[in-house]
């Protein structure tokens, strides 16, 4: 009775981005080891996000999904996994209370460890290395033996995400994310106009929920909140390691996070990412460039969701503020043609980057909300939904994108920036990006 679900077919296909493991053997080990570890999620929890992600479709409920570029090995203490989640759970407030709108949380967290490169490698004062590709692979360190691809840190990838997401589950579910926190999640931070803003919704909240526990109304749902995982689906060994058979269903999900998404440069119809991805019950997203065509999109539909599921399939468009409201329209009113019904969701960091005057690869803090804008006034103009945000932040008070309330400029950049990948918002630019989405959302 049972069909074979293909989940090797991907290994007769190109696969792009993968790392030159120097010995086969050592990484056989490593996956064979890898395939019997425990899920990092239940395929029921795929199923859920994936129903939640129907609505944010339908324009009940809007998507945030956010965390680092790169999460890192080092990175995954208490204290920096909490500062994510503080920020998460602070913007899901404003856009929340703002925008009267459910909102899906839905981290680039637990499981972020692996990055495509535009070079397999990277040369410096005449010395070239393998290019750095991610924690799951190698070492940041510019060192011959620490560039070496090392499948063991395949395995450490899996660890660290399960402590990791261990540790999202206790915050979200043990009380820390109570909405009668809502003023703690704020402390600690400068006093800017966007503190103050936020102290007020704050305040505001705290009078309602007063007012409903004097009506003698006691809502369990204000104690906890649901948070899903995400990372790109990039190596396909330990991805196909992580997809197992669910003894509920018969089906195959990848579960080493609830939603995968697959990025613009593997994206090829062709080749193996996609083969994989299109076997697994979760919900996908693909990242679309400006260079995609409707046809590009309509084929990605085809591939990816046959039997146009809702809530299987997110476009995570990435366009750049230049580009996105002569490019994105004619993808919008295509694919909305078609019938399919697609999740849209606007990453607003990925296409707006460049390197600073001083050598720092950063964004404007402008930027970032102008393609914003133009997402919602594409949708507008189209009558489709603009239903989430996909971005890179931090809960710390970094220096890595200019401008935004604190007015960061290309000297202060190098006042704190830590970021091994790509330019983060900060605490107060992601909060201070909530209350203008907030704003846009209330008018779509
Ligand atoms: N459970 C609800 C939700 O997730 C309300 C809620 C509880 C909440 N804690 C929260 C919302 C923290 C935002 C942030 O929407
Ligand atoms: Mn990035």
């Amino acid at each position: 009775m049972t069909t074979d679900p293909g989940l090797d077919s991907w290994r007769d296909l190109l696969a792009h981005q993968q790392p030159a493991w120097p010995d086969a053997a050592v990484l056989a080990e490593v996956v064979d080891e890898l395939s019997i570890l425990p899920p990092l999620v239940f395929a029921g929890e795929c199923d859920v996000l994936r129903s939640r992600l129907a609505d944010a479709a339908d324009g009940k409920a809007f998507l945030l999904q956010g965390g680092d570029c790169a999460e890192t090995f080092a990175g995954a203490t208490a204290d920096l996994i909490r500062g994510r989640i503080k920020t998460v759970l602070q913007m899901a407030v404003v856009l929340t209370y703002g925008a009267s709108l459910p909102v899906i949380k839905v981290g680039r967290l637990a499981g972020q460890f692996a990055k495509p490169r535009s070079s397999d490698d990277e040369t410096r004062d005449g010395v070239t290395m393998p290019a750095y590709r991610g924690d799951a692979v190698n070492a940041w360190d510019f060192d011959a033996a620490k560039r070496t691809p090392d499948p063991a840190r395949l395995l450490k990838a899996y660890h660290t995400s399960a402590s990791t997401l261990n540790l999202v589950r206790a915050f979200t579910q043990g009380g820390f994310a109570d909405l009668r926190q809502v003023h703690e999640w704020n402390r600690g931070f400068i006093g800017s106009t966007v503190n103050v803003r936020y102290e007020e919704l704050a305040g505001e909240i705290d009078r309602a929920m007063s007012f409903m526990a004097a009506c003698g109304a006691d809502f369990d749902s204000l104690r906890t909140v649901e948070f899903f995982s995400s990372h790109e689906a990039l190596l396909l060994d330990y991805e196909r390691a992580l997809t197992r058979i669910d003894s509920r269903t018969q089906l195959p999900y990848d579960v080493s996070a609830h939603m995968l998404w697959i990025g613009e440069r593997t994206r090829q119809l062709d080749g193996a990412h996609i083969d994989l991805l299109a076997r697994v019950r979760n919900p996908i997203g693909v990242k679309l460039g400006p260079t995609t065509t409707p046809d590009d999109a309509l084929a990605l539909v085809d591939r990816l969701d046959p039997t146009r599921e809702p809530g299987r399939l997110t476009f995570i468009t990435r366009m750049g503020a230049g580009r996105i409201r002569e490019v994105l329209p004619s993808l919008v009113e295509k694919v909305a043609a078609s019938g399919a019904q697609v999740l849209w969701v606007c990453d607003p960091m990925h296409g707006n980057t460049f390197e600073s005057a001083s050598g720092y690869k950063t964004r404007r803090f402008d930027d970032v909300i102008d393609e914003v804008r133009g997402f919602f006034e594409v949708h507008r103009a189209a009558g489709t939904v603009p239903g989430g945000l996909h971005i890179e932040l931090t809960g710390d008070d970094v220096t890595e994108i200019m401008g935004g309330f604190e007015k960061i400029d290309d000297a202060a950049l190098a006042t704190r920036y830590e970021s091994l990948c790509d330019p983060r918002l900060n605490h107060q630019q992601s909060l201070e990006l909530s209350f203008l989405v907030a704003d846009m959302l209330r008018g779509r």
